[in-house]
C-alpha cells in the first residue's frame, strides 16, 4: 500500500531501474512531451511508486484521473464489463450501455436545447466531429475563429485550432485553410496592453468590431472555438464579459460556438463544466480527459439540430466501445456520490489560499490564478514587467519531482496544480511545503 511520506525526499532520478526503463522508451517511442524521467510501477489515489521504489504526490493527473489513480469502482466496472462485452460496434448497433452514458452526458450540458451525442476516442477527435457537424449543417460556412493561447488538439483539422506553442504549430503547413485567431482575454499580460475593466473587453469586441468588417465575413463562419478556461495556454481565466459577449456575437451571427471542455471540464473547475462559471450555454461541448478516469473516452455533445442527420456521414470504430462506457459511466458515479464537484472548489480555494501565501514569500510568483481544483503560478522575472521566466519555473519543476511531487508546466512560464478531486488538506500542505523548499532551492 502506498503512503505519503511526512518528510520530504531527496530522490535521484531516474533509479537505476528507471534509467534502463527510459533508455529502452527512448530508443522506440517517438518524441512526444516527456516532463521527468519517472518510470511509473503503480499508482493509486494520488500517489504513485515508480519501479525504483520512489513515492511521488502526484498533482498532475487530476486532468485525468480526476477520481484518483485506479478508483477501485472504476476499475471494478471495468473488469465487469470485461466479462459482459468489451466491444460491439456502437455506431452500428445499440446497448442499454451506451443510451445511459448519452442521456448521462446529454444532461451533464447547460440548457435547454435538446442534444446528441457523439463518442469518440479523444479530446481532439470530439472537437473534430464539431468541425465536421458544424460544417456538415452550414455548407456554405467554411471559416473558424479560434484563439491564441488554445489547445484543441493536434489531429489535422484540431491542430490548425491549436495555437498554444510554435513548436505544435512549426513545420505543419499547409493547416486547414480559412482558420482565424485572435488574442486571448489573458489578462495577466494582455496582449492588447490594456487593463480589465477599463479596457471594456475589447478582446471580445473586437471579433465584430474590426474582424468581422475587415477581415472575416460572418456568414461565411462555420464554428467559434473557446476553452472556458484556457489550459496548456496558461489556466487562464478570461473575465466571464468576454466569454458572454463572444457568445453573444456568435448568436447574433448564427454561428455555432464550440465549448472546449476536455481540460477545464469534469468538475476541476469547481463546476461540472466550466462555461457554468461564465453563465453561457453552447451549442457545441468537447468533453475528453476525466470522462473515464484514464480510459480513452471523449464526446461531442452538440444542438440536435447539429446532428449529422445521414448514416455514414461520420462515425468511427472504438467510440463507446464497452470499457469506455463503463469507465465513463463509473465515473459519473464516482463523481456523484463523493460530491467531487464541490470537493474540487472547497479544497480549490485552500490550495489557491495557500499559493497566494507562497507567493508572499516569493516575489519570483507574479500571478496565482485559475478556478477551484485548476489552478496555477507564474513564474516572473520581475512583478513589474510579468517577465516570464520559463528558466526558473524549470529549475522549480525538477526540484519539486526530486522531492517526491509531480507537477506540470503550462503556459510560458506557469506550473499547473491538478490534483485529483479526491486530494486530502495534509496532501495540499505536503504540495506545498515541497513547492516552498523547491523555490528556495531554485
Ligand atoms: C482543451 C483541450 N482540448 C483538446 C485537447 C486534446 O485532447 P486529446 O489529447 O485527448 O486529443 C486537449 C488536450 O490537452 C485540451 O487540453
Amino acid at each position: 500500500m502506498l503512503e505519503t511520506r511526512s518528510q520530504i525526499p531527496d530522490y535521484e532520478l531516474p533509479g537505476p531501474a528507471g534509467a534502463e526503463v527510459v533508455k529502452r522508451e527512448t530508443a522506440l517511442m517517438t518524441t512526444g512531451t516527456k516532463t521527468a524521467p519517472i518510470a511509473v510501477k503503480t499508482a493509486k489515489g494520488l500517489l504513485l511508486e515508480d519501479v525504483d521504489g520512489n513515492v511521488f504526490l502526484d498533482f498532475t493527473s487530476g486532468m485525468v484521473a480526476a477520481v484518483g489513480h485506479s478508483h477501485p469502482k472504476v476499475a471494478q466496472a471495468i473488469a465487469d464489463q470485461a466479462q459482459r462485452w468489451l466491444f460491439i460496434n456502437s455506431p452500428d448497433f445499440y446497448s442499454p450501455l451506451a443510451a445511459e452514458v448519452a442521456e448521462r452526458l446529454a444532461r451533464l450540458v447547460p440548457g435547454t436545447a435538446g442534444k446528441k451525442v457523439f463518442l469518440c476516442n479523444s479530446g481532439a477527435e470530439a472537437n473534430e466531429a464539431a468541425i465536421k457537424a458544424t460544417r456538415w449543417n452550414n455548407p456554405t460556412r467554411k471559416r473558424l475563429i479560434a484563439y491564441i493561447g488554445a489547445f484543441h488538439g493536434r489531429t489535422m483539422g484540431a491542430n490548425s485550432l491549436t495555437a498554444s506553442k510554435i513548436a505544435q504549430r512549426a513545420r505543419f503547413t499547409p493547416n486547414m485553410p480559412d482558420v482565424h485567431h485572435l488574442p486571448f482575454a489573458t489578462c495577466y499580460r494582455c496582449p492588447y496592453k490594456m487593463s480589465y475593466p477599463s479596457c471594456d473587453i475589447w478582446c471580445a469586441r473586437i471579433l465584430e468590431e474590426l474582424y468581422f468588417k475587415q477581415l472575416i465575413p460572418p456568414d461565411e463562419v462555420s464554428a467559434i472555438f473557446v476553452e472556458p478556461i484556457q489550459g496548456e495556454g496558461g489556466y487562464i481565466v478570461p473575465p466571464p464579459e468576454f466569454v458572454q459577449i463572444v457568445r453573444d456575437i456568435a448568436n447574433r451571427y448564427g454561428i455555432p460556438y464550440v465549448d472546449d471542455e476536455v481540460q477545464a471540464g469534469m468538475g476541476k473547475s469547481g463546476k461540472m463544466l466550466a462555461i457554468e462559471h461564465h453563465g453561457v450555454t453552447a451549442n457545441c461541448t468537447s468533453i475528453g480527459k476525466a470522462l473515464g478516469s484514464g480510459v480513452a473516452v471523449a464526446a461531442q455533445v452538440l444542438d440536435a439540430n447539429l446532428d449529422f442527420g445521414v448514416q455514414g456521414a461520420h462515425s468511427n470504430t472504438f467510440g463507446g466501445n464497452g470499457i469506455a462506457l463503463a469507465a465513463a459511466k463509473a465515473t459519473l458515479d464516482v463523481f456523484e456520490e463523493e460530491h467531487l464537484v464541490e470537493r474540487a472548489a472547497d479544497l480549490g480555494a485552500y490550495l489557491f489560499d495557500r499559493l497566494l501565501e507562497l507567493q508572499k514569500s516569493f516575489p519570483a510568483i507574479g500571478d496565482v490564478r485559475g478556478k477551484g481544483l485548476m489552478l496555477a503560478i507564474d513564474f516572473v522575472l520581475d512583478r513589474k514587467s510579468r517577465t516570464p521566466d520559463p528558466a526558473f519555473r524549470d529549475r522549480v519543476l525538477e526540484g519539486c519531482f526530486r522531492h517526491g511531487l509531480m507537477l506540470l508546466p503550462c503556459g510560458f512560464s506557469a506550473i499547473r496544480f491538478t490534483p485529483a478531486l479526491v486530494v486530502e488538506r495534509d496532501q495540499i500542505d505536503h504540495a506545498i511545503a515541497v513547492l516552498d523548499k523547491a523555490i528556495r532551492e531554485a
